[in-house]
């Protein structure tokens, strides 16, 4: 190991040292499955080659390409095009760094490519040399397929996860939360790229925070955030937003919207104040489908982090009920949960469907204990590691499935068919959203 190295080992030892003192609002207090063990992914290229090359969606019809170099002077640019080895555009972007404590970034490249034609190959080359790359725009239209997957980490069960979502095709990802499991060891975020690479450079991945994205330090670093808002910029000022932390966008005929568990939300809040111009600006008959991402689950029967969402649920439940959100995606619990349709802690067929998919993998074990008895609102729930598959049809019909990891591929342990809110008198009456004319009621409860 050469001196570079033996530093940031050493550091990495003084920063978990530390960690008492980091927020991470994590809760022990519960019994998990064991977990398996770290896998720690090198870099084996030139310094000047990209590394950790993932991509996330701009807009309509562009792609952002990100990756890292050790090497200083490799130009933040992307050359592309659709045939292997002919580049016939490029474009340039930005670059920047960013220092925790004696730990120093590479150097962190954000590049938007584009206009993309949808549902098209492209291949790609990061900063003038190095391997060539390639990706698949999503498709304009439905059908369009989501895999949904949260707390990754970077252990055995990540990659055993990992190969399940490659196994099957996909057009884009969703991450309600937790990524690397850094937790300050600056280090592990540079490993994590390159564990997630071979997917994440494919196919768009959208994120948002989780708690261990927080990575605070009293006065040094009190706003926290450093390592996500630099190496996992989203497209948030396509939606007005001012903060990474919490963003919308439109993909087919779906409006995503990925909200931040650990920014403020209460009614006095930017996020708050951008999530009601967000919602007002939602056209049905353009995007019938509307989903929420969060991290911290509003509805869970899981022992685990009981509690945690309630008040940001108290504070934004009910901007989402009457726009008519369909979906709600989150992490933090580790483990497997769908509701029915809910609000206010009761069924509602014109609420959303609440889903837990906090299972992606992490160091930290699953969270093994459920409340018992199972609360009538929860339809299935499970401590065991996997993804989601969230497969929308056309405007009014979608197929959720959970993909158990130890389970072939094709298995789905949970599945259950959905209607979209925007086609249900019943619901749009008395909401914010107007009816649209197919008049479909088709209840899931
Ligand atoms: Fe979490």
């Amino acid at each position: 190991m050469d001196r570079h190295g033996r530093l940031l080992q050493l550091f990495s030892y003084l920063l978990l040292s530390a960690r008492l003192f980091i927020h991470t609002y994590s809760d022990e207090d519960f019994i998990r499955q064991p977990p398996r063990q770290l896998i720690l992914t090198s870099h084996h290229g030139k310094d000047s080659d990209p590394q950790q090359v993932h991509i996330s969606l701009v807009g309509k019809d562009h792609m952002k390409i990100s990756w890292v170099t050790s090497h200083e002077h490799v130009k933040s640019m992307v050359e592309y095009g659709k045939t292997p080895g002919i580049y016939e555009a490029s474009a340039t972007g930005e670059h920047t760094s960013y220092q925790y404590f004696l730990y120093r970034s590479g150097k962190i490249h954000h590049v938007t490519i584009g206009p993309l034609d949808p549902k098209t190959t492209y291949y790609y080359r990061c900063g003038g040399s190095g391997p060539e790359f390639k990706l698949r725009t999503p498709p304009s239209a439905f059908p369009i397929e989501f895999v949904v997957a949260g707390d990754l980490g970077q252990t055995e069960w990540t990659a055993s996860t990992l190969t399940h979502i490659g196994a099957k095709d996909y057009d884009v990802l969703l991450l309600p939360g937790d990524l690397s499991y850094a937790d300050a060891q600056q280090p592990l975020w540079d490993s994590f790229g390159r564990l997630v690479e071979p997917y994440a450079s494919q196919r768009p991945w959208m994120v948002t925070q989780g708690n261990h994205e927080i990575e605070s330090f009293p006065i040094i670093f009190p706003r926290g955030f450093k390592a996500f808002n630099s190496r996992w910029q989203m497209p948030y000022q396509q939606s007005g937003s001012k903060s990474n932390l919490y963003y919308s966008f439109d993909v087919s005929g779906a409006h995503i919207i990925m909200l931040g568990s650990y920014t403020d939300f209460d009614a006095n809040s930017d996020q708050y104040k951008w999530l009601r111009a967000d919602l007002a600006k939602v056209d049905k008959s353009k995007t019938p489908w509307t989903i929420v991402l969060i991290h911290a689950p509003w509805y869970s029967s899981n022992t685990a982090h009981k509690g945690e969402g309630e008040s940001m649920r108290l504070a934004m439940e009910e901007m989402l009920y009457t726009a008519g959100i369909d979906i709600v995606f989150a992490g933090h619990v580790h483990a497997y949960e769908r509701f029915t349709r809910v609000y206010d802690k009761k069924a509602d067929q014109c609420g959303p469907v609440h889903v837990t998919i906090g299972d992606g993998g992490n160091r930290e074990g699953l969270a093994m204990l459920f409340e018992k008895p199972r609360p009538s609102i929860s339809v299935y729930r499970e401590a065991s590691f996997g993804h989601g598959r969230l497969r929308i049809l056309n405007q009014t019909h979608a197929h959720w499935s959970w993909q158990r990891n130890n389970d072939s591929n094709s298995f789905a342990a949970d599945e259950v068919w959905l209607s979209s809110l925007s086609y249900s008198h019943a619901c749009c009456k008395n909401s914010s959203f107007e009816c649209t004319p197919l008049t479909t009621q088709n209840d899931e409860l």
